[in-house]
């Protein structure tokens, strides 16, 4: 049973969600005490971002052993416990699952680091001689996408027992992620350990980060004309097309792999994060033994302009068509400034946020949420001493990171924790932060809390949501209007400056007020 084809999924930044018990611990106790909040929000599924074992430099995705919980977050009776609490609320759970790299923290890599150069234990990495004169250089030109070279040095042992300058390690992402070497079955018998471990806890499946990575090219060759941001440059969004780090032909075996494991638990499913422009490329993630779905980023990078979406759309829906897969639609997440943000901040950003909402909500296919989006709550501008994204300091303080996106939810009251904890958060929240929590926007009818949920509530209920592709209408100048095919809903946006005539059609649902028969700009309707 595909469950996630028309499934709006939630997701959760575990650390930035909520603090319910109000003890300074953000915890997956706290996610079950508001599980009520996102039934009554329409969720089909949760997605949580990492809550393993994790020295905690990117926030979780720096995995120290992926068979557990970090104590910080509870332990593995919580997680069970939130597992049967989320079923009987009818939402799935999903998690994510991080296989191109550890924790320079996992146990792997410490042996790795206490054994000499062809042992085993570096085995398991990618470890190499450098080049230049005493192997002073690295292995080869490649950078990290968090800026800076992919490769750090670490002393070797020699015949004396004394440890001096010796091999490199590679790390496409900062140094305490080193990259896992998939060519060698031990990784492949970890992870297989870690997917069964989850399933058999109940999970509903797994997001991939990272699912275009994995597999290296065979000898590690230099990228040719490399220039030294090349890597931060791909940053984490951009497409990876043509850069020989990613997209890696051996990488489908590791999805057949992931996929063969998941097919022996029916219901379960994977997506995976896939930053590849070409689509032809991009849907060979999604062949029937592969992923079930894959992320692609168009609609996050789209700025708000008609064509540039509907572009963003077609293309989407292009690339998924021949495979017979449903699309993704991601508006928001941890790692992208928040819409009303990109949108322009302030009412006009607010209101392109929630006019391009209703577009993604109209769509078919999946469609994720990330905690907050749903309040329409902008990036914070944080002051340098609190940021804790390492891009910051890995750029030599010139990208600020992720962190404007991750500022905890505020539920209720007021600062400093907004009731998302009772002591301090542990990234500052604004004041302004204080009129966009949860408790008031469920009472106020106009929220843009309310507006999601009436749309995910017809999305769910209204039979002009069963088409399973798109139809473009004439539309003026600097608008939009599409149907999902056979179906009556239509879905008009007005991103231009003007004033335009509504299509015509019972208006279902607005993102703002209406003036007259005109959609005004930076508006979206519903219409049947
Ligand atoms: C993808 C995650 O979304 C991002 O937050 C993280 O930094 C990278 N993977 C590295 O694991």
């Amino acid at each position: 049973m595909q469950w996630w084809r028309d499934a709006v999924v939630y997701q959760i930044y575990v650390r930035s969600f909520s603090d319910y018990y109000g003890d300074g611990i953000v915890d997956l106790q706290c996610i079950r005490a508001r599980l009520g909040y996102l039934e009554l929000l329409g969720a089909d599924a949760l997605w949580l971002s990492p809550f393993f074992t994790s020295a905690m430099v990117d926030h979780g995705y720096d995995v120290a052993d992926p068979r557990s919980v970090d104590p910080v977050f509870g332990d593995m009776d919580t997680f069970d416990g939130l597992i049967a609490d989320a079923h009987e609320h009818g939402l799935r759970v999903t998690i994510d699952l991080v296989p191109n790299h550890t924790s320079s923290e996992y146990e792997w890599f410490r042996a790795a680091l206490e054994s000499s150069p062809g042992s085993p234990e570096r085995a398991r990495y990618h470890f190499r001689g450098g080049r230049g004169p005493d192997g002073a250089e690295p292995p080869n030109n490649w950078t990290s996408i968090v800026g800076g070279p992919a490769w750090t040095r670490v002393q070797d042992p020699d015949s004396d027992g004394e440890w001096n300058p010796g091999e490199w390690y590679l790390h496409l992402l900062t140094p305490d992620q080193p990259d896992v070497n998939w060519t060698n079955p031990e990784v492949w018998a970890d992870l297989e350990k870690t997917l069964r471990f989850w399933l058999d806890h109940g999970v509903d499946g797994f997001r991939i980060g990272i699912a275009d990575g994995m597999s290296k090219p065979e000898g590690l060759p230099d990228i040719e004309d490399c220039p030294e941001d090349a890597g931060a440059a791909i940053g984490l969004f951009a497409p990876v097309d043509g850069h020989p780090r990613f997209d890696d032909a051996g990488v489908h075996d590791i999805h057949r792999m992931i996929r063969a494991v998941l097919d022996h638990y029916p219901g379960r499913m994977v997506v995976g994060e896939v930053r590849i422009g070409d689509s032809e490329r991009f849907a060979r993630y999604l062949r029937p033994d592969e992923l079930h779905l894959a992320f692609n980023f168009r609609l996050v990078q789209a700025p708000f302009d008609a064509d540039a979406v509907r572009t963003a759309i077609e293309q989407s829906l292009a690339a998924v068509e021949e495979v017979g897969v449903p699309p993704t639609w991601t508006l928001s997440n941890h790692d992208v400034s928040r819409p009303v943000t990109r949108y322009g901040g302030g009412p006009p950003g607010r209101a392109r946020a929630r006019a391009m909402v209703l577009v993604e909500l109209a769509l078919p296919g999946v469609v994720y949420l990330f905690n907050g989006e749903e309040l329409g709550l902008p990036d914070v501008e944080l002051p340098d001493a609190v940021l804790q994204d390492p891009q910051w300091e890995r750029s030599g303080h010139t990208e600020r990171g992720r962190d404007g996106c991750r500022v905890p939810v505020p539920w209720e009251g007021g600062a400093p924790g907004y009731g998302f904890t009772s002591s301090q958060p542990w990234l500052p929240m604004p004041p302004e932060y204080g009129r966009l929590t949860v408790a008031d926007q469920l009472e106020d009818t106009a929220s843009t809390l309310s507006l999601i949920r009436r749309a995910v509530e017809l999305r769910k209920t209204h039979p002009g949501f069963d088409g399973r592709s798109v139809e473009w209408f004439g539309a003026p100048a600097g608008c939009l209007a599409f149907r999902r095919t056979g179906s009556t809903l239509v879905c008009a946006l007005n991103a231009s400056p003007n004033l335009v005539p509504l299509p015509p059609g019972e208006v279902l649902l607005v993102s703002g007020p209406l003036k007259g028969d005109l959609l005004p700009p930076d508006t979206a309707a519903w219409l049947a």
